[in-house]
């Protein structure tokens, strides 16, 4: 909070009405909104209750609120769209994307595309478009698209054979359950939830991309264990991820296609707002 006002005190009043100016500028407004969406990224299952059905926020994925590179980071995600995308079989805006990870990865339903939750996320990730040093943030109609600075997305896919989750098992037992639990669900002290549930009901629904061995492994082995990350081999986070996969988990309750369906013929099929 303190950060953001003198964040926007200084370049208030160390910039020159100009070009320059508007571009590195944030009205109050954007700020507020950037705040309200960075609490939403932080707490989801709390500030956007209505859209999500697990126990995960964004940030249990993108790490470090949504900042740390190559754990697909907001800075690096916000100038990349819109972008065709294999999985929607169209081109799909930032706005789009992310709401798909609120039907797939928060087990949930899309937010409205216009309404407080997805617009104060995008102006979380547009803000911190603009701290990372991309010089445009909100006025990113300014540049071309499709710019991603290194550390977007994930690492390279890795180089391994397909994986074993019999190996995966005792590797998961030795290197991850110390926080997320033999079981994989996870662990809380009296307040506060420190590590995400990995599968079963309260983790993310079937489609999502962490439910992507390949993909989970990329995730896996740069990231986790958690400050911890590249300690383990390709080949282990590969196993750990089939492990990890070979799990149950909760079908999603919107298919991808209603993305783009009017929120009316969507509660009508799904009985949710
Ligand atoms: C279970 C883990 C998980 C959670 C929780 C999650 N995401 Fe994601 N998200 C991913 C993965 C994995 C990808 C990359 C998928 C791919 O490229 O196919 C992704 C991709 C994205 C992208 C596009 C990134 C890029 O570089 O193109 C955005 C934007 C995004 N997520 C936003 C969110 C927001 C906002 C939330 C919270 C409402 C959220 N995600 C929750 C796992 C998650
Ligand atoms: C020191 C504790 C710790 C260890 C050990 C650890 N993790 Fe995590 N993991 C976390 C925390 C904490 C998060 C969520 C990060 C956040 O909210 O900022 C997380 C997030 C995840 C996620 C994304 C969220 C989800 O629920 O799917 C996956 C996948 C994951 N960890 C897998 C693993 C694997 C596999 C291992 C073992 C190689 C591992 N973790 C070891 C603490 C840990």
């Amino acid at each position: 909070m303190r950060l953001l006002s003198q964040l926007f005190l200084v370049t208030c009043f160390a910039s020159t009405p100009s070009l320059a100016w508007a571009a590195n500028t944030y009205s109050v407004n954007s700020l507020v909104l950037a705040q309200e969406g960075r609490a939403i990224f932080d707490h989801t299952p709390q500030r956007a209750s209505k859209y999500v059905g697990d126990a995960l926020s964004c940030e249990s994925c993108h790490l470090d609120k949504g900042r740390k590179a190559y754990a697909a980071p907001m800075w690096g995600a916000y100038t990349r769209y819109p972008r065709y995308q294999k999985k929607a079989g169209r081109v799909v805006t930032f706005a789009q994307r992310v709401r798909e990870c609120f039907i797939f990865s928060e087990h949930g339903h899309a937010p409205p595309i216009h309404g407080h939750v997805v617009r104060a996320l995008s102006a979380y990730a547009s803000y911190l478009t603009y701290r990372h040093g991309t010089p445009y943030g909100e006025y990113r109609f300014l540049v071309p698209t499709s710019y991603t600075p290194p550390g977007t997305g994930y690492v390279p896919p890795l180089k391994t054979t397909a994986g074993s989750a019999v190996l995966g098992r005792a590797e998961f037992r030795a290197r991850c359950a110390v926080c997320h639990g033999v079981n994989g669900q996870g662990g809380r002290t009296a307040s506060h939830l420190y590590a995400p549930p990995l599968w079963g009901p309260r983790s993310f629904a079937q489609g999502a991309g962490m439910g992507k061995p390949a993909m989970a492994a990329r995730f896996i082995w740069e990231n986790m264990p958690y400050g911890d990350g590249r300690t383990l081999t390709p080949q282990t986070a590969r196993n750990i991820a089939d492990y990890v996969d070979s799990h149950k988990r909760p079908k999603p309750y919107q298919a991808i296609a209603t993305l783009w369906r009017h929120p009316s013929q969507i509660a009508s099929r799904t009985g949710a707002q």
